[in-house]
């Protein structure tokens, strides 16, 4: 099963795609994951994207493109996948169909998450994840909690860099001058099927797993 994701910043799309990911057993390859690992551990990608995340913009497409072949021959890859955050511009989008071509990979479902932005500002602003095992969690959830209800690391919570209300609102411009035109593309061709992120996750997920089938 191969599956994309897309949505705006904090639709849900990590949230989704590691239930997704856990029901289907295929791996969850989110490019903001892997951008903040390298970030982490402070690798030359990781200093260059650093900044630019942290601004609110697109890490270049070159690298991006480069990631995702990288990630997409990998072993773990061949029976399916789920790509969160990715593509996000039409390049990407155009780079991703020929890759695609190269694998022989014709079968792949496109569902978009669907939230207005009033909901993703207040979403983001309240969401807290653990570092050891990147489960994400609204505030209300984990408060008090001196463990990870997921993984029972122990301090293991963190805010984001990025989720600053300023820098949400400009990764939510950039969401709307770039990759909606994917979406629109997508949509154009048939190629997206549209939820309602606003239903409850557990909904959501119920949803997406019908469509699949
Ligand atoms: P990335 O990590 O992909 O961030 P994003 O797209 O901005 O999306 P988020 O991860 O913030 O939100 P989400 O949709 O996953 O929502 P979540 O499930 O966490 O990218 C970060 C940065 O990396 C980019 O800005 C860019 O710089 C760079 N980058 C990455 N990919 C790139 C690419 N391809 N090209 C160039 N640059 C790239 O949920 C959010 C919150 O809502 C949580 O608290 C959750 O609990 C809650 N929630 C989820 N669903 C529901 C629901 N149904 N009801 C109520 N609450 C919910
Ligand atoms: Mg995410």
């Amino acid at each position: 099963m191969r599956i994309i994701i897309f949505g705006a910043p904090g639709a849900g799309k990590g949230t989704q795609a590691k239930i997704l990911s856990e029901k289907l057993s295929i791996p969850h390859i989110s490019t903001g994951d892997i951008l903040r690992e390298a970030v982490k551990s402070q690798s030359p990608l990781g200093k260059q994207a650093q900044e630019i995340m942290n601004r609110g913009e697109l890490v270049s497409d070159n690298i991006m493109i480069e990631i995702i072949k990288d990630t997409l021959n990998q072993d773990k890859c061949k029976t399916g996948f789920i790509l969160d955050g990715f593509p996000r511009t039409l390049p990407q989008a155009v780079e991703l169909d020929k890759l695609f071509a190269e694998l022989k990979i014709d079968k792949v479902f496109s569902v978009v998450i669907d939230v207005n932005e009033d909901e993703i500002v207040k979403r983001i602003t309240s969401r807290t994840a653990c570092k050891a095992c990147k489960a994400i969690f609204n505030d209300a959830e984990v408060k008090g909690l001196a463990k990870c209800p997921k993984c029972g690391a122990e301090n293991s919570f963190y805010k984001r860099d990025d989720d600053k209300e300023e820098v949400v609102r400009k990764r939510l411009k950039v969401f709307r001058e770039t990759t909606q035109p994917v979406l629109d593309f997508y949509k154009s061709k048939g190629r997206a099927v549209f939820v309602n992120g606003l239903s409850s996750i557990d909904k959501i997920s119920e949803e997406i797993l019908g469509l699949l089938k």
